[in-house]
């Protein structure tokens, strides 16, 4: 036999022997290995592109504002005690709906909403409503992000949060809800802002904004506030936040429908039974007479629903899910008057609940 026709797998005493499937489940093995040292390479390099171009935003002075589809799922159906309100709303609502009928009678579709009110009583809860009903982008712009230390910043900040709502406009042909909340602070009267001029410069940028007539195609504009009184009246003139509505704190029927209702949402959530209340009158008219507002009716819910989270855990063996019954929420209620008494008592501020 010569050397060509020798054997390929034959083994030579003293050298290490690899068979074939052995080479190709190296060879496989490593190959791998490779892909996902690339895979990790690429994946390092993408996070350091995305890291490098937010520093260049932050040096443009962009704010690290978002603009996200409200996810809350809220829904005027969620809204308790407020329907004088909501119908009011559906009136600032057919300026966007239906601005072809205005234009028909000669008249401009009001242009920016504030509502106004005692803290609690649902003012966020009708914005986040208000996007998700009409189905459009929520820009919430906050002034924390949008001042800085440093001389003319801020109105660029702001400048460019409202560039942006704009492209998002241009770019998915979707409506978006600009949302300036705890109003008093970003539109705070002009010329009292001693120390703080940055304030009275961004009040200009928002009258200039309301005025752009044609260039404000796609946004609306929403505001909320508990200080009526400290706005900017400029800002309340016909064509800019003229559409003015009170947000109240609610009626004893206001309550047991808010009551009612958010119980409903949590119970949706959970997708089964959580209460056990046939007192709801009773429970309402306890609710009321203690000043309740909805974040506070909201808050005493989760106290109750963390009352029953905590014997589910440390009661295993107990058979039934325990639900939240008339009495374990009368003394939750007053549990929580009793607390927020207190702490009136002592000088906080309990608006919130
Ligand atoms: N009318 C209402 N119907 C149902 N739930 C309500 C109502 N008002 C308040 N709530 C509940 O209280 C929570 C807080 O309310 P919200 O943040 O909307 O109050 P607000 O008026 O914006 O208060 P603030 O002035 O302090 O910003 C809501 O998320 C909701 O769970
Ligand atoms: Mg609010």
């Amino acid at each position: 036999m010569t050397n060509k026709d020798e054997d390929p797998n034959k083994k030579i005493p003293g050298e290490f022997y690899i068979s074939s499937d052995e080479k190709d489940r190296i060879i496989d093995k490593f190959v791998s290995e490779l892909l996902l040292q690339s895979e990790i390479i690429k994946k390092q390099r993408n996070a350091i592109d995305h890291y490098r171009k937010k520093l260049e935003e932050k040096e443009a002075g962009d704010p690290s504002i978002e603009i996200v589809v409200s996810q809350e799922e809220t829904s005027y159906n969620d809204v308790g005690g407020l329907d004088d309100v909501l119908y009011k709303i559906k009136h600032f609502e057919y300026g966007m709906t239906h601005a072809g009928t205005y234009t028909h009678f000669g008249e401009t579709p009001p242009k920016g909403l504030l509502m106004y009110g005692p803290p609690g009583c649902g003012k966020t809860m009708i914005a986040k409503a208000m996007s998700n009903e009409l189905g459009c982008w929520f820009l919430e712009i906050p002034l924390s992000t949008i001042i800085s230390e440093y001389v003319g910043k801020a109105e660029k900040n702001l400048n460019n949060a409202l560039k942006m709502a704009k492209k998002t406009y241009e770019d998915s042909g979707t409506k978006v809800m600009v949302f300036v909340d705890e109003a008093e602070q970003m539109f705070r009267k002009k010329g009292r802002n001693v120390g703080h001029e940055v304030i009275d410069r961004c009040v200009n940028v928002w009258l200039r904004t309301m005025d752009g007539m044609g260039s404000n195609e796609g946004l609306i504009f929403v505001a909320a506030t508990n200080y009526l009184e400290s706005i900017e009246p400029a800002l309340l003139r016909a064509g800019r936040f003229d559409y003015l509505i009170e947000i109240p704190k609610p009626t004893l029927a206001g309550v047991e429908d808010i009551f009612v209702k958010q119980m409903g949402v949590r119970e949706r959530k959970a997708e089964r039974q959580i209460y056990c209340v046939s007192e709801i009158e009773n429970i309402s008219g306890r609710m009321y007479d203690v000043g309740m507002t909805g974040a506070d009716i909201t808050e005493v819910l989760k106290r109750a629903s963390l009352q029953c989270i905590r014997d589910c855990i440390e009661n295993p063996i107990v058979k039934d899910i325990p639900t939240v019954t008339d009495s374990l929420l009368m003394k939750v209620i007053n549990d929580y008057d009793r607390v927020q008494k207190q702490k009136r008592k002592f000088g906080f501020d309990v608006g919130n609940g």
